[in-house]
């Protein structure tokens, strides 16, 4: 296939519903792609996308991680976040976090979880065909980050109303209005618990990042709701895509389900190719600062990239029999959460989140089935995953 018979335009509904197929033509023909629909470069072979990663000083995030097509930037838009920083106030910024957002403050998470997934299944369990996203996959990461964050688990609905409104919103449409009125509506629920840890600290991570302290620095108070923000929404939205996919990649492989069932043993391995096989962070963008030649191609300053992580994680020359889901390989070169500096603070929470609702789910139901035919797909550039998500246990 020549360059000139690829096309691929991120935000097109019909390539969201499988862009795998697209994928495999631009890493064969195009691994360098001008996409004129999202204004920017596209790399999707593994060995591209984990260069680019490696080097922040030429790809970087300041400007943001999602194309905005001639929008404003995420920088214009946002409050600092983590994620659209370079090293090295990235560096600064994430030893500050890091040192409230440890895993030992992960590991007291593990019982509750546990429990909470216990209570969600039983109240599922009442109806023969559920919503797999409201019963499970929305609420699960919803409450878990609401609990670490030191917020009222009451205000999930919340939580998910506006980082749905985050995610859909779409360059160059009505929608960035939406996602700008969610941001100031997070900022704003943020702004007063922190106001209240500042006065009368808790043992919540709130508290331990208004008191977290690196070589003399704290976050700003700028700083500090961004983080919060950007917590909520990666935490979120990428758990909920990880499961319900999950739902469906096995609800089509019974020998696995039966695997992981008869053998918890297997889940952390299967959890990373899960994490691989359809990738519910499917790609994020860098904007180059300075020329560089990939390919035979030249990029200049200023020209965005987007790394394509769903169609890394497919590529043959890393994963043989790519397309096909095995939960014996192992996946873990995989980069679903990301690699090198930007790597996914939250990498420990979601792999924990995703083995304990696999183990509890087999535990009950060996086999299920969905309806992908009224599944409803978020429409999101970045974000593979569903709205809705019909889901039935088939008794043994
Ligand atoms: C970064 C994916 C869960 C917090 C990232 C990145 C990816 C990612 C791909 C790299 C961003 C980049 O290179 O620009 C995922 C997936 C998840 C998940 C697929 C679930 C399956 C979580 C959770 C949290 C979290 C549960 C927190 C509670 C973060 C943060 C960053 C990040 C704070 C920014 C790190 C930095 O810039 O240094 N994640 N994530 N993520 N993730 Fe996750």
């Amino acid at each position: 296939m020549s360059a000139a018979a690829v096309y691929y335009d991120p935000f097109d509904p019909v390539v969201m519903a499988d862009p795998y197929p697209t994928y495999q033509a631009l890493r064969k023909a195009a691994p360098v792609y001008w996409s004129d629909a999202g204004r920017c470069w596209v790399l999707s072979r593994h060995s591209d996308v984990t260069s680019a990663l490696h080097d922040p000083s030429t790809f970087s995030s300041a400007s943001g991680v999602f194309p905005t097509v001639g929008a404003p930037s995420m920088a214009d838009l946002f409050l600092p976040m983590l994620i659209m920083t370079d090293p090295p106030r990235h560096t600064a910024m994430r030893r500050i976090v890091s040192r409230a957002f440890t895993p030992r403050r992960i590991a007291t998470l593990e019982a509750g979880i546990q429990e909470l997934i216990e209570g969600l299944l039983d109240d599922a369990s009442s109806h023969e065909t559920w919503d797999a996203v409201e019963a499970l996959t929305a609420p699960l990461p919803a409450i878990v980050i609401a609990d670490l964050l030191g917020v009222p688990r009451e205000d999930r609905d919340s939580f998910r109303r506006w980082s749905t409104q985050l995610i859909q919103s779409q360059p160059q449409s009505p929608r960035i209005g939406g996602a700008l009125e969610a941001a100031a509506a997070l900022y704003d629920y943020f702004a007063s618990f922190l106001a209240e840890r500042r006065i009368r600290p808790r043992d919540d991570l709130m508290s331990a990042l208004v008191e977290a302290e690196v070589e003399g620095q704290r976050l700003s108070e700028d700083e500090l709701l961004g983080f919060c923000f950007l917590l909520l929404v990666a935490g979120h939205e990428t758990t909920t895509n990880l499961l319900s996919n999950s739902l469906v990649a096995l609800a089509g492989e019974p020998d696995a389900r039966h695997a992981m069932a008869d053998d918890p043993q297997l889940l952390p391995r299967a959890v990373e190719e899960l994490l691989r096989y359809d990738s519910p962070v499917q790609g994020l963008s860098r904007t180059l600062t300075r020329s560089t030649t990939m390919h035979g191609q030249d990029l200049e300053p200023g020209d965005v990239v987007l790394l394509l992580f769903g169609s890394a994680n497919r590529d043959e020359q890393v994963f043989p029999a790519a397309d096909r889901l095995d939960i014996h390989r192992s996946a873990e070169q995989h980069l679903a959460l990301g690699h090198g500096v930007h790597f996914c603070l939250g990498a420990s929470l979601a792999r924990l989140e995703a083995r304990s609702a696999l183990q509890a789910l087999l535990s009950r139901h060996r086999d299920w089935e969905v309806d992908e035919e009224s599944a409803v797909r978020l429409q999101s550039g970045p974000i593979r995953g569903f709205a809705t998500l019909p889901f039935r246990p088939i008794a043994g």
